[in-house]
């Protein structure tokens, strides 16, 4: 039996063509690593209704973490009309598998580094280096929303918040509610995964995103915590910084920014501005860490209209995996990839569409195999 059993997890469009550019690499270094392929995306949405396959959650369960792809989604009415007609009617909804992989399994740290890489064309400066943690399974993006809003939840509104009055002229199918839940538990463990990583990596700033002065309970709270859990590490210096605010000093002096520690809606969209300071979509990986499991993704979709092309960048899908074999403990082989990538791109022989080349994906997989 292999040391290390990774389920992986293409997708549909592009998902594909990346995760070809990872297992040549993966096959190319001599780990005793077994990959494991699985059903997951679009396809079987639209065949069993399910995008998410019980047999796929079976084979997370049973393996050491999850390389994934993408996935297409398509909104409600748009996905019911795909389904297979002995499918429909059936009262069967859309879910993102992705962001139930990540409730499910309780993967709460979204870790994305945003590194700018010598010779990389498309980097906005040459030397940005963040890390942005996101917590990942609560906040805006928890699920619980309302529309229209029941009677039931209108009382309670009112009878609790003030702030309610100005809606009572309001019908309640003219009216929407998107929950935003932060959980003491949520926010410490986030914070705690953030300021350990400073610690192991020797970085010594945290830039805690917020927006307290307006939603004062939830940002409240995460503030609140990731303070109390900055005592234990006085040697990292702690900063905290308004959301609207950050978006300018990232545009404006984004050397200055070490670790990004922010909430889930905050996050994924510091972490996508982030990205597009170092290269983009191609170069933007990420890590869905829990106290049990993890699943590594380039942060792109499924480009649709680049599909089995084998054009895009695979660069984000190899900084996943290269992230996985740091979680799996496999350090030195992680490095190597990661130095391997990084000749790659400071040669500037080898460049997909996106930096101005034409070289293809699996060119470009190829070329760090040759510098491995
Ligand atoms: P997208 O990320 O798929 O692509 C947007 C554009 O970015 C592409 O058309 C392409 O020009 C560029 N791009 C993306 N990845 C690239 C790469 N590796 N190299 C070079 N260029 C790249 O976003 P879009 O078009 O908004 O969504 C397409 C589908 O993907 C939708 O169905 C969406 O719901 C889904 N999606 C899935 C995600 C996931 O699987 N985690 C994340 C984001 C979107
Ligand atoms: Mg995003």
């Amino acid at each position: 039996m292999a040391k290390y059993k990774v389920a992986c997890l293409p997708g549909d469009g592009i998902g594909r063509d990346v995760m070809d550019a990872a297992q040549m690499v993966l096959e190319a270094m001599d780990l005793d690593l077994e990959l494991i392929f699985g059903d997951i995306g679009w396809e079987f949405w639209k065949k069993e209704g399910n995008p998410l396959p019980e047999r796929t959650k079976d084979l997370l369960r049973t393996t050491d973490c999850c390389l994934f792809g993408a996935i297409t989604s398509k909104p409600k009415e748009e996905a019911k009309k795909e389904l297979d007609p002995s499918l429909k009617d059936r009262g069967l909804e859309y879910k993102s598998p992705i962001v139930a992989i990540r409730q499910e399994f309780n993967l709460f740290a979204n870790v994305r580094p945003c590194k700018a890489f010598a010779g990389n064309p498309l980097n906005y400066r040459d030397d940005i280096d963040i890390v942005v943690f996101r917590e990942n399974t609560e906040g805006l993006y928890s699920g619980v929303e309302f529309f229209p809003v029941p009677d039931y939840l209108r009382e309670s509104l009112k009878k609790g918040s003030k702030a309610m009055a100005k809606f009572d002229e309001i019908p309640n199918d003219e009216m929407a509610v998107s929950c935003r839940i932060f959980t003491k538990k949520g926010c410490r463990r986030i914070a705690k995964f953030a300021f350990e990583y400073a610690k192991e990596h020797k970085r010594n700033n945290i830039t805690v995103v917020e927006k307290p002065n307006v939603i004062r309970e939830t940002s409240g709270m995460m503030i609140r915590e990731a303070r109390d859990i900055a005592k234990e590490y006085p040697d990292i210096e702690v900063e905290e910084v308004n959301v609207d605010a950050m978006g300018m000093w990232l545009i404006k002096n984004p050397q200055n920014y070490d670790l990004i520690l922010t909430s889930n809606m905050f996050g994924d969209i510091v972490s996508d501005l982030s990205a597009q300071l170092v290269g983009g979509l191609g170069f933007a990986a990420s890590a869905n860490i829990g106290e049990n499991y993890a699943l590594f993704e380039p942060t792109h979709g499924s480009a649709p209209k680049y599909a089995g092309l084998y054009k895009v960048n695979p660069t984000a899908m190899l900084l996943s995996t290269k992230m996985m074999l740091d979680y799996l403990g496999e350090k030195e082989y992680a490095t190597k990839l990661e130095d391997a990538i990084k000749k790659v791109i400071k040669e500037g022989k080898v460049k997909t569409y996106d930096m101005g080349g034409d070289a293809k994906t699996l060119d470009f997989a190829k070329e760090v195999i040759n510098n491995l």
